[in-house]
């Protein structure tokens, strides 16, 4: 084995101004920014409508940190606008909610942000999911609900306003009170989008969210603990390719033990495969091109690994993860030995994972069509041929 051996990094939680766990949620959140063209408003736009929200509303930082983490992690490509087709979006949004809520179970300390994603849909006259109605939904989904909408209705604001239909999301807000809205809420988050200091920060809501952060109890959990949630997320926004990241995190495993790396490494391959694709994001239906590869994801992806400090070891594997021994790789055409060898670890594994799983609405191939199929990759000159033997015998393994 040859080529760059990475340090194994430091996997403790950062002590900087924020705790590593929300130090990821807010690269996550910065990376969806700025996306020309989407439609949708991003993650960061609505944690910090949270935020402002519950500035105006007086209330208590534990359910606005709850709230805010929820938004961060909440998968809105998913979501259009509440106003704009009132029958469907509510039942989208508490689908993701509950999806949420279960991806949430493992980590104790974020039971709150699972309770406000899973209540965010309730109503206040209690025609929403679930059923629940006034003060009997818990504080943090209430907010998580008006930040919902209050960036609905800017969205909404926003493409109205092309048809001349003069509605301002402010009054639109205001139409939530006493139904969808408390109407405490309703009036703060209208009152917010009325005026002209809140709207300045919400142009640029990457920047305001680290300051309203920061004044929120750290979480415990590091980036690396929180790293399968991170993914779980990326993932929910994409139609296909649920489980991948983990499915490949455990075939990188294995090829890093059957090339006789050390327990570090083959942990460092795991990470890395875990968080490969972290910078894939659904682009809108128009921005879709209909073949080929999101040749930005790479690098996108270590960017937001380099933000958290725990991670950051895992940036130069994931920006290579794509990168091919003849230098036919992407983003930059490196060749053989300055391709990180856990990143070509990763390349098989991820290859691995595609033979063997549904793809192009094929079922999974047989082991001998993927022993075949390594080989000839092999041989093309493109992956490390002892990470293709140490596939070639995880895929008898598994088969
Ligand atoms: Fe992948
Ligand atoms: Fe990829």
């Amino acid at each position: 084995m040859g080529g760059t051996m990475l340090d194994w990094p430091h996997l403790a939680p950062t002590e900087l101004i924020l705790s590593g766990g929300d130090a990821l949620l807010l690269a996550l959140a910065e990376a969806e920014l700025p996306h020309p063209g989407r439609p949708h408003s991003s993650r960061a736009e609505l944690a910090l409508f949270v935020s402002l929200i519950a500035r105006r509303a007086g209330i208590g930082r534990a359910a606005e940190g709850d709230a805010l983490r929820a938004a961060l992690l909440l998968p809105l490509s998913k979501v259009t606008s509440t106003f704009e087709r009132p029958a469907d979006p509510p039942r989208t949004h508490f689908r993701v909610g509950l999806a949420l809520r279960s991806a949430l179970a493992p980590y104790p300390e974020l039971a709150g942000t699972a309770t406000a994603a899973a209540s965010c849909l309730a109503h206040w006259d209690g025609s929403g999911t679930p059923p629940l109605s006034a003060s009997s939904i818990p504080v943090a989904g209430q907010l998580l609900g008006a930040a919902l909408h209050a960036s609905s209705a800017r969205f909404f604001e926003r493409s109205i306003a092309d048809r001349e239909r003069g509605l301002l999301a402010a009054d639109l807000v205001a139409s939530t009170r006493g139904r969808e809205l408390s109407p405490e809420l309703a009036r703060a988050a209208a009152d917010l989008l009325a005026e002209e200091g809140p709207r300045a920060k919400l142009a640029r809501p990457a920047a305001e969210l680290r300051a309203a952060c920061a004044g929120l109890a750290p979480l415990r959990s590091s980036e690396t603990e929180l790293l399968g949630l991170a993914v779980w997320a990326t993932e929910a926004t994409r139609s296909l390719g649920h489980g991948h990241g983990r499915r490949c995190a455990s075939l990188a495993r294995r090829l890093a033990a059957s090339l006789g790396l050390s327990p570090d490494g083959q942990r460092l391959c795991e990470l890395a495969a875990l968080a490969h694709d972290i910078g894939e994001r659904e682009e809108p239906a128009e921005l879709q091109s209909p073949r080929g590869p999101d040749l930005e994801h790479p690098e996108r992806g270590a960017a937001i690994l380099q933000k958290s400090r725990g991670l950051r070891a895992l940036a130069p594997i994931v920006r290579a993860h794509h990168e091919r021994l003849d230098g036919s790789g992407y983003p930059a055409g490196l060749r053989g030995e300055a391709i990180p060898f856990e990143a070509r670890v990763v390349a098989v594994a991820e290859i691995l994972d595609g033979m063997r799983n549904e793809r192009e609405g094929r079922d999974g191939l047989e082991s001998s069509v993927i022993e075949r199929e390594l080989r000839a990759l092999a041989a093309a000159g493109q992956l490390d041929p002892s990470a293709i033997e140490a596939g070639i015998r995880a895929a008898e393994v598994f088969a």
